[in-house]
């Protein structure tokens, strides 16, 4: 990547300038300087020295690299140094565009769906979906290894009300939205004997009873029926669904493990953590294990198992206070390697312009229904046989493009904005630049810079080479975000070159249409998002 070479290059130049100073390439921070469009990066590095007037300090930098690189650099501003790449040195970086394996060696587990047995889909579910696929491909093209897991909410003290409530009311065969009415109106009605029953609804599962366990099981297949056509209409397939219930003879271990860090109050065993008000549940004081307990088994599973270097959790914002203190106690409990990254991703929600998306109170939208409009409004975009592709497509660009822990108002119009930010825009300016290069029949292009470069190609040049450093602060940053305005930006550009310069018979201008192209491929499949030959 030019970036570590331009560090490099600064690290010698500092180096011979200063030889008092010692620096390593990470003190070397690199930017792309937006407002000065003729500028490709730039370092403080000469205000961050504090070696004397920075402005001299950059300069005195400025002429190590001049003698020793072929680099234009200069002195900006209070002492910032930019670097201007030629155009020769633009169109050699434009040919190896190479997502650097940084992850070979290492491990992420990423958590993510984890939709609720006998509920249905929630958008919570589908932000979770589509973010963590995201984060799941971007980590993969970095060289990690990547396991993906549905933590399914399939195990609970919920159950037992479900099971008391199916036995009262179910004439042989139900329904995931009886399960959802039936749970409700186990609330409204509660009475001490319901929740009594309940219990021993419960008690009768966890105790491996036939008849608790063959109800629960009907409940886990109706709604996976459900949860597996929604993940067949978003084209996921998580690599393992352990779920809650596999922990179920894992959490007595856990209990034993977290003997010496919990205590019992008011008949329930807690653990209290440093800097955290609210005390983790292990153990109710009923006797029965906690979502909290679940996940701790979880963790030390996934050790186990995988001995993961990052754990993602991607859950929504709600879930804050659970992850912090799951986090801490696994810590303690040694269940995470020394030195791993945990990490809850925290996401937003969604909302509709007139207020927020309900869940129980009956006026959630189907989530299927929702995918199904998107396919319907893609169909009238385009041709049929795109029209999964592109709605789907205009679902998840819309969620990933939103910063993972802003809010979402839910809007149609800019989902399917052909001008604007998203999906369909990109799937069209790649299905466009597919089509010159068909006309062009698909000459290999010798691309050789002759003569002066318009601005509209310079801006293309000056932009394609970035993609690597955006798929790195993707991941570091957990922002698919990024990937999101990277592809956005190069496609304005695209477009923009495709408006103005003329492409078909000129061999630059089909390579650089053949990069654009393929860049705009793995970004939009980085996003879980196809890119159609013709729309
Ligand atoms: N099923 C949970 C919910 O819908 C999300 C599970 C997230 N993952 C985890 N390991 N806790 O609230």
């Amino acid at each position: 990547m030019i970036a570590d070479d331009i560090r490099q290059a600064v690290l010698k130049a500092v180096k011979t300038a200063f030889p008092e100073i010692n620096l390593k390439p990470e003190d070397i921070e690199l930017e792309h300087p937006t407002a000065q469009e003729h500028r490709d990066y730039s370092t403080n590095i000469a205000l961050k020295l504090k070696t004397g007037h920075p402005r001299e300090v950059a300069q005195k930098i400025v002429v190590q690299l001049q003698e020793t690189t072929s680099l234009e650099a200069s002195v900006a501003g209070p002492g910032f140094i930019n670097f201007t790449l030629s155009p020769a040195a633009l169109m050699e970086a434009a040919q190896k565009i190479e997502i650097a394996p940084i992850g070979k060696g290492k491990t992420v587990v990423i958590d993510y769906a984890a939709p609720n047995i006998a509920r249905r889909f929630g958008v919570g579910h589908l932000r979770s979906t589509i973010i963590g696929q995201a984060l799941y491909n971007i980590y993969q093209s970095l060289g990690y290894k990547v396991i993906g897991d549905n933590h399914l909410g399939d195990w609970g003290t919920q159950f037992g009300k479900l099971l008391y409530m199916i036995n009262e009311k179910a004439k042989g065969d139900f329904t995931i939205d009886d399960l959802e009415k039936w749970y409700v109106e186990f609330h409204r009605q509660s009475t001490p004997q319901m929740e009594a029953a309940a219990r021993f609804w419960f008690k009768r599962l966890e105790d491996g009873d036939k008849k608790a366990r063959n109800l629960w099981k009907k409940c886990v297949d109706v709604s996976m029926e459900e949860f597996n056509r929604i993940f067949d209409l978003l084209g996921v397939k998580i690599d393992f669904a352990y779920g809650e219930s596999f922990y179920e003879d894992k959490m007595p271990a856990v209990i034993m493990d977290a003997q010496k860090i919990s205590k019992l109050s008011d008949g329930a065993r807690v653990v209290e953590i440093p800097g955290i008000k609210i005390p983790l549940m292990l153990v109710k004081s009923d006797g029965a294990t906690t979502y909290a307990t679940r996940d701790l088994a979880t963790l030390k599973f996934r050790k186990e198992q995988w001995n993961p270097d990052i754990m993602i959790y991607e859950v929504g914002v709600d879930q804050e206070l659970h992850f912090r203190q799951v986090f801490a106690v696994a810590r303690q409990l040694g269940y995470v390697k020394q030195g791993a990254i945990l990490c809850h991703t925290r996401h937003g929600m969604y909302r509709w312009p007139s207020g927020r998306f309900r869940t129980r109170e009956g006026n959630t939208p189907k989530l299927e229904g929702i995918l199904q409009e998107a396919i319907a409004r893609a169909a009238k975009l385009g041709s049929q046989e795109a029209a999964q592709a592109v709605g789907i497509g205009a679902i998840k660009y819309f969620d990933l493009k939103h910063g993972v822990q802003s809010d979402i108002v839910f809007d149609w119009e800019k989902m399917f904005e052909l001008q604007g930010d998203s999906g369909p825009y990109l799937q069209y300016t790649f299905a466009r630049a597919q089509s010159v290069l068909r006309k062009s029949k698909g000459k290999n292009q010798k691309a050789k810079i002759t003569g002066e470069l318009t601005n509209e190609e310079l801006a293309l040049l000056r932009y394609l080479y970035r993609f690597p450093e955006v798929v790195e602060a993707a991941a570091r940053q957990y922002a698919p975000n990024l990937v999101c305005s990277y592809l956005f930006e190069l496609a304005k550009r695209y477009n923009n070159f495709y408006n103005n310069c003329p492409i078909l018979g000129n061999d630059l201008r089909l390579k650089l249409t053949a990069t654009t192209a393929d860049v705009l491929k793995n970004g939009l499949n980085l996003l879980g998002i196809e890119a159609l030959e013709r729309m």
